[in-house]
């Protein structure tokens, strides 16, 4: 009997009810609601990975990134998956078995590098700030003096906490004892400053479903000369053959070598997100964010709730962390301005979980008109 005619048993009935899915408005830290152009850009036909076309879109996508990052950068490009994995391709390529890796810690996502860095057999040192704050430059210099780390990482938006982290504070210390720096992007790039070349970030990272209001699953990544010549000498193969960024690079290189299957949509929907950032202008763009997220904390704070990050100047523009008025259960605004508004907020990770709401305007929603509906909704389930 060869295999084709082996009894193949019935398979068990399922019943999978149609889901129609009504049109939320996502105003938390991201994913955001995605941009009515980005998503009519996605259906589009699929076309090949080595058609010309297709190559064209890939190279725009590394043009538009490299102005959003503010950076000259060559090697800058994209990676499927969520913001996690370009967090991954950044550590696990650039972070050795045994180097001392130094890390910001201020926030859940600085604790995600950390344990990225133990995974790849780091020596791992964090300098501990407490949630909400942010380090100046006289404290990482004494961190950075005393450890003489080979590799530092910090996140410039930590969207656990909102708050909004200076990049030279901390690379200019990395510098001068000749470490290369790692610069979380995620929560910034597309929406506020990530400005990498300025700030001194060799490595950076971003997603694509926060300031650039894409679906997730492609990520941006970006790595300067330095990084990359350190990286060409690495003597053991990056331990991820998904993740390796020079064979990912490889796709972008002129040679366009095959590496994996790119998603012919999420290139798509970038393509058009970026167009929509240049079409509007980046700096005009922050400003909008900026504007919005002060019409935002202003409203919030008018209804009892207090803003997480003391310092004004220190906050993220485009996501609220704030306190709720006292007596007010924070699950409860969230399901009820779900359940009667089709809004979507989002509570606090880790530490700050049950303490704390994030609430964002980023992208189609940074604008007065939404702000204000989501203020009011507030109000009414309040
Ligand atoms: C600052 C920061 N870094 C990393 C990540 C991880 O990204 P993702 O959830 O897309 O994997 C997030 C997600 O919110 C983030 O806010």
């Amino acid at each position: 009997m060869t295999t084709h005619e082996a009894p193949v048993s019935e398979a068990p009935p399922v019943s999978i009810p149609p889901r129609a899915v009504p049109p939320r408005l996502l105003y938390g830290p991201g994913p955001t609601t995605i941009d009515p152009r980005v998503m009519e850009a996605m259906a589009q036909p699929a076309l090949g990975i080595r058609d010309p076309l297709f190559l064209e879109i890939a190279s725009d996508i590394q043009s538009g990134l490299r102005a959003a990052f503010g950076t000259a950068n060559t090697r800058t490009f994209v990676v499927p998956g969520s913001g996690s994995a370009a967090m991954e391709t950044a550590v696990s390529n650039f972070v050795e078995p045994g180097m001392k890796f130094a890390v910001f810690a201020n926030g859940h996502f600085a604790n995600r590098i950390s344990d990225m860095g133990l995974r790849q057999r780091a020596n791992v040192v964090r300098f501990e700030k407490p949630w909400g704050t942010v380090f100046t430059a006289a404290e990482a210099s004494e961190f950075i003096d005393r450890e003489r780390p080979d590799i530092v990482g910090f996140v410039q938006a930590e969207t656990s906490t909102g708050a909004y982290q200076p990049g030279v504070a901390i690379t200019d210390a990395a510098h001068r004892v000749g470490a290369l720096v790692i610069g979380d992007c995620v929560t910034s790039l597309g929406a506020m400053p990530a400005q990498i070349d300025d700030n001194g970030v060799d490595i950076a990272y971003s997603c694509s479903q926060k300031g650039l209001s894409c679906p997730a699953g492609l990520s941006p990544v970006s790595i300067n000369d330095l990084a990359w010549e350190r990286l060409s000498r690495r003597k053991e193969a990056t331990w991820s053959w998904y993740l390796d960024a020079r064979m990912q690079w490889n796709y972008f290189d002129a040679a366009h070598v095959y590496h994996h299957t790119p998603s012919a949509v999420l290139y798509y929907a970038m393509h058009r997100a970026l167009r929509l950032v240049e079409e509007e202008g980046l700096t005009a763009r922050w400003e909008r964010h900026r504007r919005c997220g002060l019409q935002l904390v202003a409203g919030l704070q008018k209804l009892g709730f207090m803003p997480v990050v003391e310092d004004p100047g220190h906050r993220l523009w485009h996501l609220a962390t704030v306190a709720p008025p006292a007596g007010v259960n924070e699950a409860a605004v969230r399901e009820r301005l779900l359940a009667k508004y089709d809004i979507e907020i989002a509570g606090g990770l880790g530490q700050f979980a049950g303490k704390i709401l994030r609430i964002g305007a980023m992208g189609p929603l940074s604008t007065e008109e939404r702000v204000a509906h989501l203020l009011a909704c507030l109000a009414a389930v309040l």
